[in-house]
């Protein structure tokens, strides 16, 4: 959308035609909004944006072929320690010198991702939020090994997309994480405990902090087995803090497949 020739490598041909069932629907949304805007000069305006935008979108499962002239790659795998630091030595290998590395991960130590590379100063955080073309917000973590020039070219390339950036240190969940996701495991706790129903919590909460989504909707839109996953994370490097403790009936729904909207319920039906 901005100008960047992008590649989005994964493992198949089934996920990568999902993900362009996804950007083409979201970018149709875009497309629909600039078609009213006279800025855009109307409908033709938009549809070269939309054509314009796909066509500097390559998809596919050919790493190496991206990677070997890239500026930069930004991983969002699964939020395994071990499979991002095996993904990255590999990128590592075939990624040009001047190629900065960042990973999208939410919870996990960027230092120790990077450990896996040889250009820990060439590495850092760029921690986007859902949906992602609409919330202004990225994070930029910033490690101790990172360099000034790359740390500047990280909040360059951010705000070039558009973003409003925050620097934050390499600690556990960054800003929003830790604090998003001790409230939202803590509004599961109250529903456990009865205190009140998911629809009542969630009413609460936006009608009086003005959240957009009270935490059972946000939850079930973020992905519940993602919840789960990072507060498990944190439980198993940090036993002793009560409020990373496993939750039953998070447990429960991720068990049963009742991941949120993706699987079409969590906390609540879609
Ligand atoms: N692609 C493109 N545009 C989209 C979009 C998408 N996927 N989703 C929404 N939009 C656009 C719509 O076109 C609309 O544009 P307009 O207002 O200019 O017409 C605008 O966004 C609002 O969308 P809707 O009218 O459909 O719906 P809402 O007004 O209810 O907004 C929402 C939807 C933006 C999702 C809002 O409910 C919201 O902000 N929710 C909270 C989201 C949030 O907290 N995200 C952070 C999650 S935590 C995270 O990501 C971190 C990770 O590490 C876990």
């Amino acid at each position: 959308m901005k100008g960047h020739d992008t590649a989005l490598v994964d493992v198949s041909d089934e996920v990568l035609a999902k993900s362009k069932l996804a950007i083409t629907k979201s970018l149709g949304r875009i497309q629909e909004k600039f078609s009213q805007d006279p800025k855009y000069g109307y409908l033709e305006g938009a549809e070269v944006f939309m054509s314009s935008a796909l066509k500097r979108l390559t998809l596919t499962t050919d790493m190496k072929a991206f990677v070997e002239s890239a500026d930069i790659v930004i991983e969002s795998i699964v939020e395994n320690i071990d499979a991002k630091k095996k993904l990255f030595a590999e990128v590592d290998k075939v990624a040009a010198p001047k190629c900065i590395f960042a990973s999208n991960t939410s919870s996990l130590p960027i230092a120790e991702i990077a450990s896996a590379t040889n250009r820990k100063d060439r590495f850092g955080g760029l921690h986007f939020f859902n949906p992602v073309p609409v919330m202004r917000l990225l994070e930029v973590i910033s490690p101790k090994a990172i360099s000034p020039d790359t740390l500047r070219a990280l909040l360059s390339f951010g705000t070039d997309l558009g973003k409003q950036c925050v620097v934050c240190k390499d600690t556990p969940g960054f800003i929003v994480n830790r604090l998003l996701m001790p409230y939202l495991g803590e509004a599961v706790r109250m529903l456990e405990r009865g205190d009140a129903t998911a629809k009542e919590i969630d009413q609460a909460m936006e009608m009086g902090t003005g959240y957009p989504m009270g935490p059972f909707k946000l939850a079930d839109y973020i992905g519940l087995d993602i919840v789960k996953l990072i507060l498990d994370g944190w439980h198993k490097r940090f036993p002793e803090n009560r409020i990373f403790q496993p939750i039953t009936v998070l447990d429960k729904l991720v068990s049963t497949g009742k991941l949120g909207r993706k699987t079409g319920e969590g906390f609540y039906k879609y």
